[in-house]
């Protein structure tokens, strides 16, 4: 069966004090991830490291970097590599996500790059997809949504494929607190499923954990991840209160 994760992105935002904090009290909750669920915490840079001491007993619990660069290493002043991530021992890296490719450029190209060099140093990638709002009103999110995971992940191998963890999050839902319905995430998923399985065959398309995103809460979890294509969710501002992402942890299948 293919995994089910809760994954909190916690952006850019609290003090170390305050994250240290916050996982003490995620810890607290006392939630033993059954075999197949997986809960991961992509934590700014600099508290990886303190993150990953923090989970290291915690069994079904990984931390995430946000981002990487696409070069193994370099003169890339501020920048940090996939090669650097799996040396500290992380398994998994955000890529894509909408706010990297509206703040910061990154398109599609960019990131089949960054995909691979994630791949290549052992990194799982959590590649994010999904339209923004004018595409949706125009009809048009299905086509938009394919064409990013064409443009960024087709190349890759089938063994690379299977391991792949997707989120979808379309770009009206993440902040707004307006949620897509468990409906609409239901078929993206399962058309994103399909686009997979024309490419790579239904076996490895039903191996890759294809998450929603998109103002998950402890209130709308259960519900988002009872339909049979969401794998779980990838989670913002409600990642940033333990008992609320712990309500979305429980809420995985
Ligand atoms: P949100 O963010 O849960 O705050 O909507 C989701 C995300 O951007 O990953």
């Amino acid at each position: 069966m293919r995994k089910q994760i809760a994954a909190a992105n916690w952006k850019m935002n609290l003090s170390y004090a305050e994250g240290v904090q916050l996982i003490d009290k995620l810890i607290a909750e006392g939630i033993a991830p059954a075999a197949q669920q997986q809960v991961l915490l992509a934590v700014p840079f600099p508290y990886l490291d303190m993150a990953s001491q923090k989970l290291a007993g915690q069994s079904g619990y990984a931390v995430a970097a946000q981002n990487c660069h696409q070069k193994a290493s370099g003169a890339y002043t501020g920048e940090v590599s996939a090669p650097m991530l799996a040396s500290m021992g992380l398994k998994y890296v955000v890529l894509g996500h909408s706010e990297r490719r509206e703040y910061f450029r990154e398109d599609d190209a960019l990131l089949a790059s960054k995909v691979d060099m994630a791949l290549s140093n052992g990194l799982t990638p959590v590649f994010c997809c999904g339209e923004p709002l004018s595409v949706r009103e125009a009809d048009a999110q299905n086509a938009y949504v394919a064409e990013q995971l064409r443009n960024s992940l087709f190349h890759l191998s089938a063994d690379q494929m299977t391991g792949m963890v997707i989120a979808y999050e379309p770009i009206w839902a993440i902040g707004t607190g307006r949620t897509a319905s468990a409906e609409q995430a239901q078929d993206m998923h399962a058309w994103l499923r399909s686009v997979i399985a024309e490419q790579y065959g239904a076996s490895i398309a039903g191996q890759v954990s294809i998450l929603y995103g998109g103002s998950v809460k402890g209130s709308n979890a259960v519900e988002l991840f009872s339909k049979p294509d969401v794998d779980g969710g990838l989670v913002g501002g409600a990642s940033l209160d333990a008992v609320d992402f712990a309500k979305i942890i429980r809420a995985l299948k």
